[in-house]
Parts: C-alpha cells; structure tokens; sequence
C-alpha cells in the first residue's frame, strides 16, 4: 500500500545528511556507493593531461566534445543533453522548471526535495512502502512536476520502464534520477536513450568512475526542457576538467568497461544478498549497488558495526523509511560485514 503524506517532511540539516559522514578514515566503507577508492589510472592520467591547461576557460570546444560523447553514447541530438557538475546540480535547478506542484517519489535521494523546498515551491513526497514498487504510487493528478529515482537510492528498486511511463500526464514533466543506472546490466529500464518531451533524465559518473570530487554528470531532455533548466546558471558552469571527464567516462571503451563491471557487481550483490539473509537480516529485492536491509533497532547495530570499524548508511533520515533500516555497499569485503552483523545481532 502507498500513502501521500503532504506533511511529510524532515529537518534540512538531517536530509541533508549523506553517506560520507558515516565513514571515518581507517574505516571499513560500506556507507558510500561510490565504487572505488581511487578512479581508474587511465583516467587519473587523462585529467593530468589537462592540469597544465587550467590556465584557461572552459571554451565552446571543450563543451562540445562533452556533449558528443554523452549524445552518441545515447543516441540523442545535441542538443538534448546538458553537462552538469554532478547530478546534484540537476537537482538544485528542478526549481527553474517552476513546478506548481511537485511530487517526489520517497523513500528517495533528498537533495531533489531540498532543493524544491527551499525555492519556496509545492512539494509532496508520494511515499510508496515496502516493496517500494512504483505501482503503489498515488501521485497527485495535479502534480506537474514528478522525480523518480531509478533504481531507487535507498530500497535499490529498479522500476519498468512502463511504471514510469504510466506517469506521465499532459503538462506534467517526469524528472527520471539515474544516477545508478549504469550499475545494472544492460540498463534494461533506463529511459536515456528516449527522446520523450515530458521526460528529463539526471545521471551521475560520480559513482562508478569514483569521482565525485569531481562534480560530473549530464541531463538528458528535450531543448526547451533543459533551457528552461538551465537559464540562470553562471557562465562556465562545468569546467575544463569536468567536461573532459564525461568526454572520457562517455566514450565507447569507457562505456563497455563501465557494462562489464556492472554486471561484475550483479554477481558479487547476489553473493552479499545471501550472506546477510543467512546471517538474518531482510533485504529489499533490488538490483542497485547497494542494499538496504532491516535489522531490529538500526541504530544500535550501526553503533556495533562502527566500533568494529565498519560503516553503513543510517535511514531513518529518509522520508519513508524508519529505525530498523540500513544501507549498505556492494562492496567485495561483505563477507566482514556479515561476519560482524553475525556478532552483533541477538
Ligand atoms: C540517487 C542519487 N542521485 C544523485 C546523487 C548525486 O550524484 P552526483 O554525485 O552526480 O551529484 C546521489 C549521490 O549520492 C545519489 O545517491
């Protein structure tokens, strides 16, 4: 069953709270999802090519080679794409869009409902419980503004691509979060190859190229969608350095390792789902690189973990999800992880 909570709302100072605060240095990181600790040496050495050139701004070239990389990688026009300093900066400037009323779909990534919140607009959260599937989701007919997270960032949910479709509505435009899409083989619900006028979709290379320092991603959209998105921004919003990573992160070889690995990761989450269901937690049926599980009191069990030097994500700070939640990486090292939660729980 799915509930809309026009209410539902939670401080910004814990919303805002994120996995990297989890994670002390020394720590065992299963809190973060990003993927390694360090990008791949071909790309640390490609950016160091280019750090003798910061001398230099961001110049039409520079944007253009971003933006082919990114159109041919899925078969869109040029101008249908947008590079964006993560995307996290797609989210901050939802607001431009001028929803009248948005609906965001939770449990779910905050920043999209920060950020519409804090430009003052109409925001309801659709909150969809466990199984977290989208079809529980009661979104308001009058909604003109829907975000979706795909799969979802925490339940790990990898909804059809009809689920999503069956949003849209004349004037409405679905804003698709796929920052995690490239971490299921084949990206078999990912609507980014589609050119749809009424669908916006935000990805991330932050996670599975390990680098979010870096801030890099890109919309997918129509013209006058990602104009009306992006009208207002700084001049030389992403810099050389970023639009040469997506460049890069978006070429055909980085694009085919990126597929490898994911479905690498199929394998090894399959492998940690069993462990923590022998070792007598819940998780979620999903297929993102992480997974979230319940344990009886989520908070002492972190406490545990954290004093055996192992890091997890917290929930409760999730609109939706309540104290007995708990997210966790795929990460090669779950056996530790199982073998402590085998310890700490009764
Ligand atoms: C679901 C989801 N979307 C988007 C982001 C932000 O991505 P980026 O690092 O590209 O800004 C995150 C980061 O944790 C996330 O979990």
């Amino acid at each position: 069953m799915a509930n809309l909570d026009p209410s539902a709302s939670i401080p910004l100072g814990i919303a805002r709270y994120h996995g990297d605060e989890a994670a002390e240095p020394g720590m065992l990181d299963f809190a973060v999802n990003v993927r390694h600790a360090a990008p791949p040496a071909w790309l640390v050495q490609r950016l160091a090519t280019e750090l003798p050139d910061l001398a230099r701004y961001p110049g039409a070239a520079d944007e253009r080679a971003a933006i082919d990389a990114v159109a041919a990688r899925h078969g869109r026009a040029r101008d249908e794409v947008a590079p964006l300093a993560g995307a996290a900066e797609g989210f901050a400037l939802l607001p431009n869009l001028r929803p009248r009323l948005a609906a965001v779909v939770a449990p779910s990534f905050t920043e999209p409902a920060i950020a519409l919140r804090a430009a003052g607009l109409i925001l309801q959260h659709v909150v969809v419980d466990r199984p977290f599937s989208l079809a529980d989701a009661r979104v308001p007919d009058d909604a003109d503004l829907v975000v979706v997270g795909n799969p979802t960032n925490p339940t790990s949910v990898l909804h059809t691509r009809e689920q999503i479709l069956a949003l849209r509505r004349p004037g409405r435009i679905v804003v698709l979060d796929e920052a995690f899409a490239d971490s299921v083989p084949g990206e078999p619900e990912s609507l980014a190859d589609e050119p749809l006028p009424d669908v916006l979709v935000l990805r991330s290379l932050t996670k599975t190229w390990s680098l979010a320092g870096l801030r890099v991603g890109y919309a997918l959209g129509a013209p006058d969608v990602l104009a009306r998105l992006t009208a207002g921004r700084p001049h030389w919003p992403v810099g050389t350095l970023q639009l040469m990573a997506i460049a890069a992160c978006c070429a055909p070889d980085a694009v085919a390792e990126a597929a490898a690995e994911a479905r690498r990761l199929a394998v090894l989450r399959t492998e940690m789902v069993a462990g923590l269901r022998a070792a007598g937690v819940e998780p979620v049926d999903g297929c993102a690189p992480f997974v979230l599980f319940t344990v009886g009191d989520a908070q002492l069990v972190r406490k545990h973990l954290h004093a055996r030097g192992i890091a997890v994500r917290r929930c409760d700070t999730f609109i939706g999800l309540d104290g007995r939640y708990l997210r966790a990486a795929v990460r090669p090292e779950w056996p530790l992880l199982v073998e402590a939660l085998r310890e700490v729980l009764p």
